[in-house]
């Protein structure tokens, strides 16, 4: 295994936000490690459990956690699992919740897990090894317009058919580069001016669907809210502005989840408000902190505090 090398988002707004106090957190994309790290270390009385679906984050933060195995365990599992792994562990309500979400730097940087246009591997993309579906599955068997409808759903793609088609007419695309080359050859030159590089949002989007990563995001946020004892904290980072959408709409209607017509004088669907938005506006990383590690660029963080009751 290459070094796992990751360095951890917004790590003072986060440990603000989400340290409030000793009890169990829960770090839902453990990572290399790092925001987990600083809650074990800032934190004499925070246990923490740390998942996460990659098994070489569990083994890279696993060796670097080990001074503080008495306080931590790691779980293989995705975090739309929470309530299931949490209970198995039988460690009671959360005080606080991390989900850093995406992929990391070593899962990006890592030329052999096929995640990056910029290195030639073959088509896999999978955050977790262990499943079936891989981008090569989704690249070569998925019918023309259900891969034109990823390209453009999830990588908000103006050229999703044209790139569908063209990817269709190389079958077999067998690696990263080949990928590349069908994007390229379908996206017009004059288009691809000034822009980001051709095959960003295309590989964002395959990314995104082999790893079902929207599609579980809303539940897995309620959920994760659902775990929280009274006054706990879910932080959540995003990279894109397609998970910030579901972050920023499932926060506000779990804050406000009554479907009473506007005229109607008293509440009578009976939604309970689960707690409140603490951010109004997301949290940006700072200048210094772009300039420092480019991935920051464009992260939002928002935090939902649970009721107290
Ligand atoms: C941005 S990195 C987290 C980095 C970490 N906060 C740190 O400081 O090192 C995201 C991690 O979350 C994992 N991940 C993404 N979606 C997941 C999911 N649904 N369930 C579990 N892990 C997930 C990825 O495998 C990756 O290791």
């Amino acid at each position: 295994m290459s070094e796992f090398s990751h360095i951890p988002v917004m790590l003072e707004p986060v440990m603000a936000y989400l340290l409030t106090g000793p009890g169990l957190y829960v770090d839902g994309t453990l990572g290399g490690g790092g925001h987990s790290e600083q809650i074990l270390a800032r934190c004499g009385q925070a246990r923490l459990i740390g998942i996460d679906r990659d098994l070489e984050a569990i083994e890279a933060a696993s060796a670097r956690l080990a001074p503080y195995q008495e306080r931590f365990c790691a779980l293989h599992g995705n975090f739309a699992d929470m309530t299931r792994l949490i209970g198995d562990q039988n460690a009671g309500h959360v005080r606080g919740i991390l989900l850093d979400l995406g992929v990391s730097s070593h899962q990006f940087d890592c030329a052999r897990r096929g995640f990056s246009y910029h290195e030639d591997a073959p088509l896999d993309m999978r955050m977790d090894a262990t499943q079936a579906l891989s981008a090569w599955h989704v690249v070569n068997t998925y019918p023309q317009e259900r891969l034109a409808k990823v390209i453009a759903d999830y990588g908000e793609e103006n050229w999703a058919k044209r790139i569908a088609q063209f990817i269709v007419q190389r079958r077999p695309v067998d690696t990263t580069e080949q990928l590349v080359e069908a994007i390229k050859a379908a996206v017009p030159k004059s288009a691809r001016r000034d822009g980001p590089h051709p095959a960003r949002r295309t590989f964002q989007a395959v990314r995104i669907e082999v790893n079902g990563e929207l599609a579980i995001l809303e539940k897995a946020l309620r959920d994760a809210v659902a775990c929280l004892e009274p006054g706990g904290r879910l932080c959540v980072i995003t990279f894109h502005s397609l998970e910030d959408r579901i972050v920023k709409q499932t926060f506000a209607s779990l804050q406000n989840p009554c479907i009473c017509p506007p005229r109607c004088p008293v509440c009578i669907c009976g939604r309970k408000s689960a707690g409140q938005v603490v951010t109004r506006k997301p949290i940006l990383p700072d200048a210094r902190e772009v300039e420092q590690n480019a991935r920051s660029r464009s992260a939002k963080l928002r935090v939902f505090q649970k009721t107290v009751e």
